[in-house]
């Protein structure tokens, strides 16, 4: 048997090291849980297991719709957003394109275009941001998709809208740009692009968000996409007949409605970050400003090592040096506990 061309060099994901008992700040997790509206659907639902789930995802995207002042018809529901990143990958990319997106930035993208035999072009990151302009510069007659992720995944920062449109507007038509989204609801800066506004003057953005973050459902799978109709009729080929489960669809659609674990989900991760910042500040450790539920942070050690031994002191991080980074980890913002927790390991192995 030979496996294709394009998968030959690619090595199947191995998953992070997880210590039992651990306290795990290292995947960018709702810490409060799962929303309890969620929880509770998920239990009366479970008897249903015995069913095929809605293979159209029907009240959920309804849901989202209403939610979103979109129709259903603008939405695609995918196994998390990763899987979403592949419909649009497998709907757009033939053997020989290519696909840009910038360098220390979510590796899934380049994974989604090698899987279809495309070839990934990275830009430059300048001081943790994406940069547009040598997003541009890089297009050409093969470019299929453009992979943009805003807050950026492991920096945090972010571009505002009107360095957002200016970027569309130069965008061939037929370039698809992804617009990735995980994060958006932790993002308090009020020139953030209201990307999902563009869809209809921008038929070639899709939208990314996922249930995995602010909801806590990142072990239920299910991220959505947001484009105009005929882009999301045409992902739909791509896409398996039954690709969400049953309870992932309940407790994604009980989950939109659960103000209060939203509330209190975004009030702690705001209060998090200003405990962080400070504790990086007082020990003169450089970091991003965050748009996210997480931190980018130098710690002038080699991350990797930090990383073995914070595991050993009992929590887990994300060490950066796969994104490019020898001496910078991120961290998910916990409660409050579990910040004083990791903030006292870092000082532990730091001195
Ligand atoms: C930037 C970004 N996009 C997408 C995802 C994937 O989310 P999902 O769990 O919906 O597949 C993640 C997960 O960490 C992410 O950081």
């Amino acid at each position: 048997m030979e496996i294709r061309a394009c998968l030959k060099d690619l090595i199947p994901y191995t998953p992070g090291v997880l210590k039992e008992g651990a306290i795990k700040l290292a995947s960018n997790e709702n810490p409060l849980g799962v929303s309890p509206k969620a929880q509770q659907k998920i239990t009366e639902c479970a008897g249903n297991a015995s069913l095929y789930p809605d293979g159209g995802c029907v009240a959920l995207r309804k849901a989202l719709a209403s939610k979103l002042s979109l129709t259903p018809e603008n939405i695609i529901v995918g196994n998390g957003s990763d899987e979403v990143l592949i419909f649009v990958a497998g709907t757009l990319i033939e053997p020989g394109d290519n696909a840009i997106t910038s360098e220390s930035t979510f590796s899934e993208y380049a994974y989604a275009t090698h899987l279809y035999g495309g070839i990934m072009k990275y830009a430059p990151m300048k001081n943790g941001c994406f940069q547009l302009d040598e997003i541009l510069n890089r297009i050409d007659i093969n470019t299929k998709i453009i992979f943009l992720c805003n807050p950026n995944n492991p920096t945090g920062t972010y571009f505002n809208n009107d360095t957002f449109v200016k970027f569309m507007n130069k965008v061939p038509s037929g370039v698809c740009v992804v617009m990735d989204e995980a994060y958006i609801e932790y993002a308090t800066n009020k020139d953030f692009p209201p990307s999902i506004e563009l869809i209809e003057k921008f038929k070639n953005l899709i939208v990314l968000r996922t249930y995995s973050k602010l909801y806590g459902l990142a072990g239920m799978r299910v991220g959505y996409g947001i484009a105009n109709n005929e882009f999301i009729y045409n992902l739909n080929k791509a896409r398996s007949p039954f690709n969400v489960n049953i309870l992932a669809q309940e407790a994604a659609t009980a989950a939109l409605s659960d103000n209060d674990f939203v509330n209190r989900s975004l009030t702690m991760n705001e209060a998090g970050k200003k405990y962080l910042y400070n504790c990086f500040d007082s020990m003169g450790l450089k970091y991003y400003k965050t748009e996210a539920n997480f931190i980018f942070v130098y710690i002038n050690q080699d991350c990797k090592v930090a990383f073995e031994k914070l595991m050993e002191l009992g929590i887990t991080i994300r060490p950066l040096k796969s994104f490019g980074f020898n001496d910078a980890i991120r961290i998910t913002i916990g409660t409050q506990e579990q910040n004083e927790f990791f903030i006292n390991c870092l000082k532990n192995i730091l001195v």
